[in-house]
């Protein structure tokens, strides 16, 4: 019955794993804090896009956080962290990556293998990271492929 009731809302598309979701939706019940602290420099990535070890290698590094200092008051590291724990993505190799960076990820090098690397490095986009650069909507975590900027619509199959 459970495994039905799933199915169901799998078919009826309630449920969408991230491995087929252009929209990731932000889990509910998210802490103020990740949204004011983790949105400051770059979009609030969504929590189901790394597995829990990625979180913790990067909210144990903040000090030294990809050339910046995000260092949080121990509390509000600990909240952080506890809420992306709660809704990381499965262990496993897809959306693994020791480096902290979902862009390391083997789900992200193939939802953007026919993109150029060059791409990246363009000067209206400069690194992979940068999401809402080519995705409209990335900080409330839509990813569509149908709701590209137009500079991601450059880089369209
Ligand atoms: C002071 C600025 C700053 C703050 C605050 C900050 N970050 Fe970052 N973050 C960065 C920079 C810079 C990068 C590297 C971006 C790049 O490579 O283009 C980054 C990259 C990342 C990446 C890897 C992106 C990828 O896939 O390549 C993750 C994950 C991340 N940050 C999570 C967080 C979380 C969680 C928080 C809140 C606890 C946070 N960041 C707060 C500056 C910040
Ligand atoms: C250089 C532009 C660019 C950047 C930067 C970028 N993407 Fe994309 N992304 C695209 C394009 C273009 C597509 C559509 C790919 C296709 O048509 O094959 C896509 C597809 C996707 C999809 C699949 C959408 C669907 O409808 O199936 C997801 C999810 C996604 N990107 C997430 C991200 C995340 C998360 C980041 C940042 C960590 C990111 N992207 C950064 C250009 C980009």
């Amino acid at each position: 019955m459970k495994s039905k009731l799933l199915l169901g809302a799998l078919l009826a598309g309630l449920i969408a794993p991230p491995s087929q979701a252009g929209s990731v939706t932000l889990p509910s019940g998210a802490p103020p804090v990740w949204k004011s602290e983790c949105s400051s420099c770059h979009v609030a990535y969504p929590p189901q896009l790394l597995a829990k070890h990625g979180w913790q290698n990067v909210m144990n590094g903040l000090q030294k956080h990809f050339g910046s200092d995000a260092s949080l008051a121990p509390a509000d590291a600990k909240t952080i962290l506890a809420f992306l724990e709660r809704n990381a993505a499965p262990d496993g190799e897809r959306f693994d990556a020791a480096s902290g960076r979902i862009t390391d990820t083997r789900w992200y090098g193939r939802k953007h293998h026919e993109i150029p690397s060059s791409a990246f490095r363009s000067p209206e986009v400069k690194s992979a990271a940068n999401c809402q650069a080519c995705h409209e909507g990335a900080d409330k975590g839509r990813f569509s492929e149908y709701a590209l900027t137009a500079v991601g619509r450059r880089f369209e199959d």
